[in-house]
């Protein structure tokens, strides 16, 4: 068995054994990827600060994400159709978060359903909301959430039209896959992957067949996303599915500094910097870049959580150190699962908490509560002079 010391070994064994239309899939940005890349190499801007001859026995990576303890402070972000990457994809994915002890969030447009993730797992998870115009659909949604015991509600407010992946336009990318010679090739040589698929039923979008009326052709996200999803997703409407779920709120999307005082005033419990992983708004800003605008515009008073870039223990500790309570890994947890299921998540997780603990004592702190700016390194034009 390969040695994992790095999310890097996942990801190549991951594109190894995952067909290349699900890869590709996981592996994009939308238009020119700038943004997409931008979030990760930004990271890279930000120095750490070393400190030495600090007692650092008895560190923690222990911490909350709103009000609920967590290992360490690294959620497994919604990803969409994690069921295709490996079969069961987002039941081993919650089961390998409960065992860490972190939460995990499940997409509206997951293969295993609310249902079928709370009936495999014993703690409860998070649901990702996506709004559909079908506004009854949304309103089951929440409340198969509610009886699922899901324990935070997480409203995506960046995808209300899908920004174009043109990757996945080119591989013909459906779901359930549609055979045709294309894709018969790209499955031909992934034969782990393909044989794990035989054994389960979970082929489709799980949260959505049997629960929405009227949808011609869901089998592409793209087709599905203009037909369904609902344009008209506006800061009333966030406050009504505030009031219909009743429970933790926490906004995924705010980007900009006045979207995060929307998301105060609409009394959301946590927002999360986000441009969903450089997939939707080409060139705008990463999200480690638009933190700190965020931090001095709400940070004091309501907790702010960072995704999109995050493939390291010392990304994870930048953004805290930056300002942020809690991050998320997307693609970092997807190559762990693409490589070798539930096992794979559990490695990405421990990758991630052991570069994070030692880089937190390498920077002279035993707890990550304490993390702050004085562990940095910033440019001083880091956040940019924009006009
Ligand atoms: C869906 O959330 C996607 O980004 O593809």
């Amino acid at each position: 068995m390969a040695k994992i010391t790095e999310i890097e070994d996942l990801k190549r064994i991951y594109k190894r054994r995952t067909p290349k239309m699900f890869y590709d899939y996981c592996e994009s940005g939308s238009w020119t990827e700038q943004t997409f890349r931008e979030n990760s190499s930004d990271f890279d801007l930000i120095k750490l600060r070393q400190r030495v001859a600090v007692d650092m026995t008895g560190r923690s990576t222990a911490s909350q994400m709103i009000g609920q303890d967590v290992a360490m402070p690294v959620a497994l972000a919604p990803v969409g159709s994690t069921g295709m990457q490996h079969a069961d994809g987002e039941i081993l994915a919650a089961k390998a978060a409960e065992k860490f002890g972190v939460p995990f969030t499940l997409s509206t447009m997951s293969v295993c359903s609310l249902e079928d993730v709370a009936e495999n797992t014993t703690k409860p998870f998070w649901f990702q909301l996506y709004v559909m115009k079908d506004r009854e659909f949304t309103k089951r949604a929440i409340q198969r959430a509610k009886d699922a015991k899901c324990s935070a509600l997480v409203l995506t407010l960046d995808l209300q039209i899908l920004g174009q992946r043109h990757k996945d336009i080119k591989n013909g990318l459906t779901v359930p896959i549609k055979l045709s010679p294309h894709t018969i090739l790209d499955l031909a040589t992934k034969w782990r992957w393909g044989l794990q698929m035989m054994k389960t039923k979970r082929r489709s979008f799980g949260n959505i067949v049997g629960h929405i009326d009227g949808i011609t052709d869901m089998s592409s996200l793209s087709v599905w996303a203009a037909e369904s999803f609902d344009p008209k997703l506006d800061w009333d409407y966030v406050k009504e599915i505030k009031e219909l779920w009743g429970g933790p709120l926490i906004l995924k999307g705010i980007l900009d500094a006045d979207d995060a005082e929307m998301a105060l005033n609409v009394g959301a419990d946590a927002i999360v910097v986000s441009n969903h992983g450089g997939r939707q708004l080409d060139g705008a800003m990463s999200s480690i870049k638009a933190l700190p605008s965020i931090m001095d515009a709400v940070g004091d008073k309501i907790e702010v959580h960072l995704d999109s870039g995050i493939r390291s223990g010392q990304d994870v500790l930048k953004a805290l150190a930056m300002g942020a309570t809690g991050t998320y890994i997307g693609r970092a947890f997807i190559y762990g699962l693409g490589a070798m299921g539930q096992h794979g998540v559990e490695e990405a997780l421990r990758v991630i908490h052991k570069e994070l603990d030692v880089t937190m004592a390498l920077c002279g702190e035993t707890k990550v509560q304490d993390l702050g700016k004085h562990n940095l390194l910033v440019p001083r034009d880091f956040y940019g002079d924009w006009a």
